[in-house]
């Protein structure tokens, strides 16, 4: 997995873009999920488009992996690939989404013992600064969301870019025994209905609270707003996912996520 700086890799040369449609491994119920598992698909994200709600998409490994900001995702075999397929009621509730993602993804983490897990907005996790999963919701249709998720678990991110040396870490580092990658897909999959079902039942209220215990200690940073460049000290999110910017100057002001082109952590 793991994000590496905008490139080309030949992305369609995969087994998509055979006529006959990547080899499917199987179907299977899976934590209240209907899990298809494939060898090699050029994304998961993409494969998952067309799926109804509920519906996973799990590859052992991607030709062309799509990370945030059109970045390549570097997918190599014994990570966890997964897109889920999760109904949207509404624009507004689209918007969280990524947030959402990202807190049940660290509760997976938590429910293994990793203690020292961290999101850097919005939802990378990381470790010690190295980067451990990364995710990308999608929004092909009005009435569901494909989040997709990847994490480092046994694979090698840095044999498929030598750039991410350094830069990323693995379940298998951070755990004596971390689970495999079936055991993972049915912890993530049961952890993130959960969220989305009582993000239902709260009436679509982001449980921000739970979501600003999860940053880490308080940091500056620097937002490029579509090219103008604003520093401060991140306060987390609002009830409605806007990112707060304490600047120097004494003003709190929020940002929806899509007038934050990019977030870089100055310190921490
Ligand atoms: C990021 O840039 O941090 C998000 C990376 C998301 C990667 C996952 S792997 C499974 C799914 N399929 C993709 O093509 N991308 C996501």
């Amino acid at each position: 997995m793991t994000c590496t700086s905008p490139q080309s890799k030949a992305g369609g040369g995969g087994a998509n873009s055979a006529s006959a449609g990547p080899a499917l491994l199987g179907i299977r119920d899976s934590s209240g999920w209907t899990l298809h598992d494939y060898q090699v698909v050029d994304s998961t994200n993409l494969l998952a488009a067309g799926l109804a709600s509920w519906n996973a998409v799990r590859a052992k490994t991607q030709t062309a992996g799509r990370g945030r900001y059109q970045r390549s995702w570097v997918s190599d075999e014994g990570g966890l690939w997964l897109s889920a397929v999760v109904p949207v009621a509404s624009a507004e509730s689209a918007r969280v989404l990524p947030l959402l993602a990202g807190l049940a993804l660290c509760r997976v983490l938590e429910d293994l013992g990793l203690g020292t897990v961290r999101m850097r907005w919005p939802n990378d996790l990381l470790v010690d600064r190295r980067k451990l999963a990364g995710i990308l919701v999608d929004s092909f249709r009005p009435d569901a969301a494909v989040i997709g998720l990847g994490m480092n678990v046994q694979n090698h991110p840095e044999s498929g870019d030598a750039k991410l040396s350094g830069q990323t870490t693995r379940l298998a580092d951070l755990l004596a025994n971390p689970p495999s990658l079936d055991e993972l897909t049915a912890l993530v999959l049961r952890i993130i209905r959960k969220e989305m079902e009582a993000f239902a039942e709260s009436g679509f209220v982001l449980p921000a609270d739970r979501l600003n215990g999860l940053w880490g200690p308080p940091r500056t940073v620097e937002l490029d707003l579509d090219g103008e460049l604003r520093r401060g000290a991140f306060t987390g999110v609002d009830a409605e996912g806007r990112l707060g910017l304490w600047s120097s100057d004494g003003n709190l002001t929020f940002y929806s996520a899509h007038q934050v082109r990019h977030l870089t952590e100055l310190e921490s």
